[in-house]
């Protein structure tokens, strides 16, 4: 191995997912596209976020087939756990543990500003503690890590500030550098992934496309694209196209078929039948070896423990409850 590649030269990425139901082709290319890509060139860690999750799902079943199914889907879309370290979050408490320091730094109107408190409240919704607090257990999960870089969609962007902000807040009251700021990274191009009604996808809304979707649900979900849109080309179709070609393999297509929309759709559905059956195959081997899957976690959370544990002992150290 050469000096460059060693572990000691690359930047540290983190991420998660919150297990709370299927996978989209939105999460896919807005998110977990680059957490696959970047495993390479960084020490990567990835999470499924289960005390995230906490907040809406409260059900033991669904809890624990969603992060399995989640764990599956990692590995089967290409997350390597020779390269990455994969693992759930309640397997390490330090984040828990972090977030409640981090909460006694913070104000409340700070975290009112937060979107999707606002939404929350905007919608007359009650908000559990918990999901107020959300971005500070997020601020922990990626601090705890010194991560350099989270790749996320564009809706987290003000989560991964908080975390920043944050990791000053912390670093200013306890006069000592124990936090670097991490940074977002967010594809310009896949940023919001919009639906089949041209809205973000998103599954609150209705208008995703499974990522591990059979052929009738891909077939249902094309036919369904809302194609109300002026001009020759359906742009809420061309949209999601793109994303599994670039522009010049499909010129051709859209100028031959201008204003046949099913023409354009059966394109689509081909192509995205093309991109989705490896996913799913590889899907369902997995599936038959949930062993493999559940040691994989385990490993993670162990390896990622460590590195939590370390953190934490600068962190009581700085605060002053480091006794003995
Ligand atoms: P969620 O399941 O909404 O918590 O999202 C998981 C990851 O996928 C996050 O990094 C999101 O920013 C990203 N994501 C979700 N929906 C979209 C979308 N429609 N376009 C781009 N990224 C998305
Ligand atoms: N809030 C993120 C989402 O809903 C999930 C998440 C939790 C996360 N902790 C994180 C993402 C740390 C990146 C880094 O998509």
């Amino acid at each position: 191995m050469s000096f460059f590649t060693t572990g000691m030269s690359k930047k540290t990425l983190l991420s998660g997912i919150q297990p709370s139901g299927q996978l989209h082709i939105g999460n896919y290319f807005g998110a977990i596209k680059q957490f696959i890509d970047m495993q390479d060139s960084h020490n990567a860690i990835y999470m499924i976020v289960d005390y995230h999750a906490l907040n809406t799902i409260q059900d033991k079943k669904v809890m624990s087939e969603n992060i399995l199914n989640l764990a599956i889907d990692y590995l089967a879309l290409g997350l390597d756990p020779k390269k990455s370290i994969i693992f759930k979050q309640s397997d390490v408490s330090e984040h828990t543990e972090l977030c409640w320091i981090f909460d006694t730094i913070t104000t409340m109107p700070f975290l009112m500003r937060a979107h999707a408190y606002k939404d929350a409240e905007a919608n007359n919704k009650e908000i559990s503690v918990g999901k107020f607090n959300y971005p500070m257990l997020m601020a922990a999960d990626i601090l705890l890590y010194d991560t350099d870089i989270v790749p996320v969609g564009q809706d987290q962007r003000q989560h991964v500030e908080y975390s920043r902000d944050t990791a000053q807040k912390f670093n200013n009251v306890f006069k000592k550098d124990v936090f670097k700021l991490p940074e977002p990274k967010i594809l310009d191009a896949v940023a919001i992934v919009p639906g089949t009604d041209g809205r973000k996808m998103s599954k609150s809304y209705g208008n995703t496309i499974p990522l591990f979707a059979t052929d009738e649900e891909i077939e249902k979900a094309v036919m369904g694209i809302v194609t109300d849109s002026s001009g020759d080309v359906p742009q809420n179709v061309y949209a999601i196209h793109r994303l599994l070609k670039s522009e010049a393999e499909l010129k051709d297509l859209y100028e031959n078929s201008k204003g046949k929309y099913k023409v354009l759709k059966e394109a689509l559905i081909i192509d995205m039948k093309a991109f989705v059956k490896p996913l799913r195959e590889k899907r369902e081997q997995l599936a038959k070896d949930i062993d493999y899957v559940l040691d994989i976690l385990k490993e993670g959370g162990k390896r990622a423990k460590i590195k939590a544990e370390k953190k934490m002992e600068q962190v009581k150290s700085a605060i002053g409850v480091d006794l003995y």
